[in-house]
C-alpha cells in the first residue's frame, strides 16, 4: 500500500469476520475488503443485517477482532421495506441487470432509498477522521458520497460498482436518473467491474449531462468537479481458496458427490437464487440437451446448488416457483428408478465443501443473463485439478467473460446453444481441458482480490482530489 491513511469501508452489509468462509454462494463483496482493511487497520460501516428501530436513534454497535473494527446499524422494519427491498432491490437491481419489465418505480421507495443514505452519512460522518480514506461500496450507496460532501467531508472517497452499468438508451428509464448520476460526481474515483459497463456509464455522462469526458484518463467533469472513471475488475481470494483443497472438509466434499455419481459425468452451478443468473434458461438448455441426445441420461447428473435469496421481494418468489416447476419437469420426464438427472439444492455451503464440489464436477455451468463479473466462474476453475481439468461453460453476458475468453462461451437465452455447449464439454478431450485451463488459471491466479483492492486503493490515493 502506498499510503498509511486508515481505510473506512462502507456498504450496505458488512462481513464479520466470524462469517468469513460461510457465504458459499452469497455474493463477492463479503469478504473481499478483509486483507485490505487489515493493513490499515480500518473500518467497516453498514448495516447488521437485523431489524429494528435502534438504528433511527444512531445506535452503533462496534466490534473490533483482527485489527479491524466493525460498526453497524440495524434499520427499521420500514427502511428495509422501502430501501433495501424496495428502491435497492426492486428498482436499482432488476434495471441494472437489464430487467426493465421486473423494475418498479416508486416515489415512495425512492424516498427511502435517499432517508437511508442520509441516515449512513450522518452516523459514519462521526466515525471519519480527517486523513481517512474511504471507500463505498455497490448500488445500495450511490448518493452517500454526495451526502458525506453535503456534511463537509473533504476526505478521499471512493465508489466500486459490483454490478453493471446499463446502457444509456435503458438508464434513462428510472425517473430522476441524472439526479442519481450527479451523486456520484462527488466521489474522487469511481470503479465499474469491465470497460463495457466504464463504457456506458461515460456515454451517459457526455449525451445526457453533457459533461466533459475524456475516454483515456476516464476523467468526467461537470461543473468544475472532475471525478475519475475506471475498470477494476475484481477477482477471487486466490491464497485463501486454492489452500481450501488441502482441507478435510474438501475432500469429503469431492468424495461424496463423486461417490453418489458414480459413472455419470457431474456438471454444477452455484448461484444465489436470483433472475439475473439464468437459471430458468438453463434448466431448458439441459431439456434440450436431453432432448437432442437421449442416450445420454446416463452419462450426465446436474447438481444446482441455489441458496434463496431476498425472499420478501415478489420477483424472487416467482423466479423459485418457476424454478421448482421445471426441475419437476425435467425429472418427471427424464427420470429412471435409479436416474435422477437434476438435483436442485436450496441451500449454501462452505467454501471449503464448494470447493470440494466444484472439483468432483467435470463441468462447471455459470450463464447469468447478465453479471457484473461473477466469481463462481473463478472459483470453479481455481478448484480443479490441473492433470484432469473440468471444463467452464460461461455466459458471454457475465462480466467475467472479458477475462475468461477460454471457456466454452455461450449464449445463455438459447437453449441450442446451451445444449450444444454440454455436449462439447462432454466429449472435450483431455489435451484441449488442459490447454483451456492453463490459460484461465493464469488469470484467475494473476487479477485476484488482493490486486484489484491495491490497484483501486492506489488510484484513489493518487487521483486529483
Ligand atoms: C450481489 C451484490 C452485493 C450483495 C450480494 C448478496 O453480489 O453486488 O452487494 O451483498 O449480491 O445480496 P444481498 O441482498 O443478500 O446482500
Amino acid at each position: 500500500m502506498s499510503t498509511d491513511a486508515r481505510l473506512v469501508v462502507i456498504s450496505n452489509r458488512v462481513a464479520v469476520p466470524k462469517a468469513r468462509g460461510a457465504a458459499g454462494a452469497q455474493g463477492g463483496l463479503a469478504g473481499a475488503l478483509h486483507s485490505a482493511l487489515k493493513d490499515r487497520q480500518g473500518l467497516w460501516f453498514g448495516w447488521s443485517g437485523e431489524q429494528s428501530e435502534s438504528g433511527r436513534t444512531g445506535n452503533i454497535s462496534t466490534q473490533t477482532s483482527d485489527d479491524v473494527t466493525t460498526a453497524t446499524i440495524d434499520l427499521s422494519e420500514r427502511d428495509i421495506q422501502e430501501y433495501y427491498n424496495g428502491y435497492a432491490n426492486s428498482t436499482l437491481w432488476p434495471l441494472f441487470h437489464y430487467r426493465l419489465d421486473l423494475a418498479k418505480f416508486e416515489r415512495e421507495t425512492a424516498k427511502g432509498y435517499e432517508r437511508v443514505n442520509e441516515r449512513f452519512a450522518e452516523l459514519v460522518a462521526s466515525l471519519i477522521e480527517p486523513d481517512d480514506i474511504v471507500w463505498v461500496h455497490d448500488y445500495h450507496l450511490v448518493p452517500l458520497g454526495e451526502r458525506l460532501r453535503s456534511r463537509g467531508c473533504k476526505n478521499r472517497i471512493g465508489f466500486f460498482l459490483h454490478i453493471p452499468w446499463p446502457a444509456t438508451r435503458l438508464f434513462v428509464s428510472l425517473p430522476y436518473h441524472e439526479r442519481l448520476v450527479r451523486t456520484m460526481l462527488h466521489y474522487d474515483l469511481v470503479g465499474f467491474q469491465t470497460q463495457e459497463w466504464l463504457e456506458s456509464f461515460l456515454h451517459y455522462c457526455r449525451g445526457e449531462l453533457g459533461a466533459e469526458v475524456d475516454e483515456e484518463s476516464g476523467s468526467v467533469t461537470l461543473e468544475g468537479r472532475t471525478t475519475i472513471a475506471r475498470a477494476y475488475s475484481i477477482g477471487i481470494d486466490w491464497e485463501h481458496f486454492s489452500r481450501l483443497g488441502e482441507t478435510g472438509t474438501a475432500r469429503q466434499a469431492q468424495q461424496r458427490l463423486m461417490s453418489s455419481t458414480r459413472r455419470r459425468t457431474a456438471m454444477i452451478g452455484v448461484d444465489r437464487l436470483d433472475y439475473s443468473k439464468g437459471l430458468p434458461e438453463r434448466l431448458d438448455g439441459i431439456s434440450r440437451f436431453f432432448d437432442k441426445y437421449p442416450e445420454r441420461v446416463r452419462d450426465l447428473v446436474f447438481v444446482q446448488i441455489a441458496p434463496p435469496s431476498r425472499e420478501d421481494v415478489e420477483s424472487y418468489q416467482v423466479i423459485r416457483a418457476t424454478l421448482e416447476q421445471k426441475t419437476g419437469q425435467i425429472n418427471g420426464a427424464r427420470s429412471e428408478v435409479d436416474v435422477v438427472p437434476v438435483r436442485y439444492v436450496n441451500r449454501g455451503y462452505s467454501h471449503e465443501e464448494l470447493f470440494g464440489f466444484f472439483r468432483a464436477a467435470k463441468i462447471g455451468l455459470v450463464t447469468p443473463l447478465r453479471d457484473g463479473m461473477n466469481l463462481v466462474a473463478k472459483e470453479y476453475i481455481a478448484a480443479q485439478d490441473p492433470e484432469d481439468p473440468g471444463v467452464l461453460i460461461l455466459s458471454q453476458f457475465a462480466g467475467a467473460a472479458a477475462q475468461l475468453q477460454d471457456a466454452v462461451l455461450v449464449n445463455p437465452h438459447s437453449p441450442d446453444d446451451l445444449a450444444h455447449a454440454i455436449r462439447v464439454a462432454l466429449d472435450m478431450p483431455l489435451e484441449e481441458r488442459k490447454e483451456r485451463y492453463e490459460k484461465l488459471i493464469g488469470t484467475v491466479r494473476d487479477d485476484n482480490v488482493q490486486n484489484w483492492t491495491e490497484t483501486f486503493l492506489r488510484d484513489l490515493d493518487n487521483v486529483p482530489h
